[in-house]
This record gives structure tokens, sequence and C-alpha cells, in this order.
């Protein structure tokens, strides 16, 4: 199977296991449930679940509720985008090619579908089929890696508070790492915690998970400056626009995309003593780096 057919595999196994956890829309309160599955099956790459299900099989070849704690990720991560979107946050209008939630529901009703997503996110994480100590684990990561101490919240507030500031490659790297690079090393993290990785077995994949942390936010940045709202389906050319710390902002174009690949490189470094059984891995990396949206 190439990467292609490989993603998309993927990506459908996720979508159907998101629809299993997530109630339908005809539950009451309809709206609520309507709003979280418009922003959750709006189109998103799935690379956080992805990941995750790639760090169970480089550990383990028996780990089939993987797939639940690795959607936990992707509804932390969409949480994250319905928030990111609001006026108060980045006011985007677009988001996965659609009109973002607050366009659509309303902002009281993006905000509530935001946390409820949130909140199902440790439901499906408690109800897991687990052992009750990797259980426990697994919410420790996600609620780490989404919160205000390096991790996603802590990053978004670094964010919005470095609007207009100096652009300095330290508060860069810091935002970086912590709004983005937290919630990507996690989903390594997730996927060895839940197939019974050793202690080494989870530092390579945790370091594995920060240096594609920091090179999927280098992208993010140079595609918002390089790509077309359509091919990105969201609102291109915003972080200037919002004079948002990036790393085009503080080294250019060119010294952004090295140091995106010097990132992957890194990452590849990691993989190597679990061999064949991280090639996957490895394509995600590079894929992760010469992305086009
Ligand atoms: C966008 O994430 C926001 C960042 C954290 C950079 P993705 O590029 O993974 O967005 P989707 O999930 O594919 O829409
Ligand atoms: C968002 O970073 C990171 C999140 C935690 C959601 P950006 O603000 O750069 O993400 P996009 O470009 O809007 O997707
Ligand atoms: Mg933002
Ligand atoms: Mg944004
Ligand atoms: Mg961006």
């Amino acid at each position: 199977m190439n990467l292609r057919e490989y993603l998309a595999l993927q990506q459908s196994l996720v979508d159907a296991e998101l629809d299993r956890l997530v109630p339908p829309e005809n539950v009451p309160p309809e709206t609520i449930h309507r709003a979280m599955r418009y922003s959750l099956f709006a189109g998103g790459k799935r690379i956080r679940p992805i990941l995750c299900l790639e760090a169970a099989h480089a550990v383990s070849d028996d780990s089939p509720g993987a797939i639940s704690a690795a959607c936990a990720l992707e509804l932390i991560h969409t949480y994250s985008l319905i928030h990111d979107d609001l006026p108060a946050l980045d006011n985007d209008d677009y988001r996965r090619g659609k009109l973002t939630n607050h366009k659509v529901f309303g902002e009281a009703m993006a905000i509530l579908a935001g946390d409820s997503l949130l909140t199902w996110a440790f439901q499906v994480l408690a109800e897991l089929d687990a052992p009750p100590d990797r259980k426990v684990r697994l919410i420790a990561e996600l609620a780490t890696a989404s919160g205000t101490v390096g991790g996603m919240i802590g990053g978004q507030v670094a964010d919005l508070e470095g609007e207009g500031k100096t652009p300095t490659a330290p508060l860069l790297e810091s935002i970086h790492r912590a709004k983005t690079g937290a919630l990507l090393r996690a989903s390594l993290r997730m996927g060895a915690i839940y197939a019974g990785a050793t202690a080494e077995q989870y530092k390579l994949l945790s370091c594995y998970g920060e240096h594609m942390g920091l090179a999927f936010q280098i992208v993010d940045d140079l595609l918002d400056v390089e790509e077309s709202s359509a091919a990105l389906g969201k609102t291109a050319g915003k972080d200037a626009q919002q004079h948002k710390i990036t790393f085009p902002a503080v080294y250019g174009l060119e010294r952004s995309h090295r140091m995106a690949e010097e990132q992957c490189a890194l990452a590849h470094q990691a993989l190597q003593p679990f061999g064949e059984r991280a090639a996957r891995l490895g394509e995600l990396a590079d894929h992760i780096v010469q992305r086009k949206s």
C-alpha cells in the first residue's frame, strides 16, 4: 500500500470510530451534536490519531483499542481549532474548506461545541478498554498536553499575547512547542503508552514527536505564506495580517524550510532502533514536511 492509500484508509478508520463515539445529531439537545459533528467531519487530515496508531504499531502488533485513544486526540484538536477560529482569538471565517463553526452555529454554540469535544475526549479515555494504570497515564498525558504549562492552551495564550510583539527566536520556539508541539508529541506518547512501551521506546517516540511537533507548526506557518486559501481550506496570509510570531517572520522562508527539514531528520534518527516497525512513521515525517495543506 502506498502512503496515499494508507492515509485514506487510516482516515476512514478514524472517521468511522469518531462517528461511533460522538452522539448522533438526533440526540437532544440536537444543536450541540450538529455543531460538534459539523467541525469533526469537515475533512481534517487526522494526522494526530494516525501518528498515535503508528506509535502503537511501532511497539506492538496487539493494540486493538488504540483507535479510541487516537480519536480522543482528534476530539481535543478539533475543539482547539473551533476556539482558535473564534472572533476573540484568530477570527477566521473558513476552516477545513467550510465556514467556521461560529459562522454557522453562532459564537455561543461554537464555544459550547469546543467545550463538549474537550469533555468528550476524556470520557472516551475513561471508558477505554485498557488496564486502569494505562488509562490514568493516557488521561494525564492528554490533559498535560492540552493544558496551560507548556501545553496547547499555554501556547495559545502566548500566541495571542505575542501579536504585535517583536518576534524573537526563543519566544517563537516556546509558542510553537506549546500550542502545536505538545499535542503532536502526546499523539506519539499515547500510542506508546496504550501499546505498553518500555521506558526507552517511550523516550524515543517522544523524541520523534517533539521534532515533528515543531516541524508541523513551522510548515503550518510556511503554508500560511506560500499557499492559497483554496488549497488550505482556511484563510491564507492571516499570520502577517495579525502580526503573529511565526518562523517566516523570524527566519524568512528559505531558512524556515531548512529548519523544518532539520527537525524531520532528527525525527528519523529517533526511529532507528525500531527498524521496519517504524517505516510508516518515517514516511509520515516526510509527508508532514512536504504537505501542501
Ligand atoms: C492546524 O492543524 C492547526 C495547527 C495546530 C497547526 P492541522 O493542519 O492538523 O488541521 P486539520 O486537522 O488537518 O484540519
Ligand atoms: C493553532 O495555530 C494552534 C492551535 C492550538 C489550534 P494556528 O492559529 O496557526 O492554526 P491555523 O493556522 O489557524 O490552523
Ligand atoms: Mg491561532
Ligand atoms: Mg488560527
Ligand atoms: Mg497557522
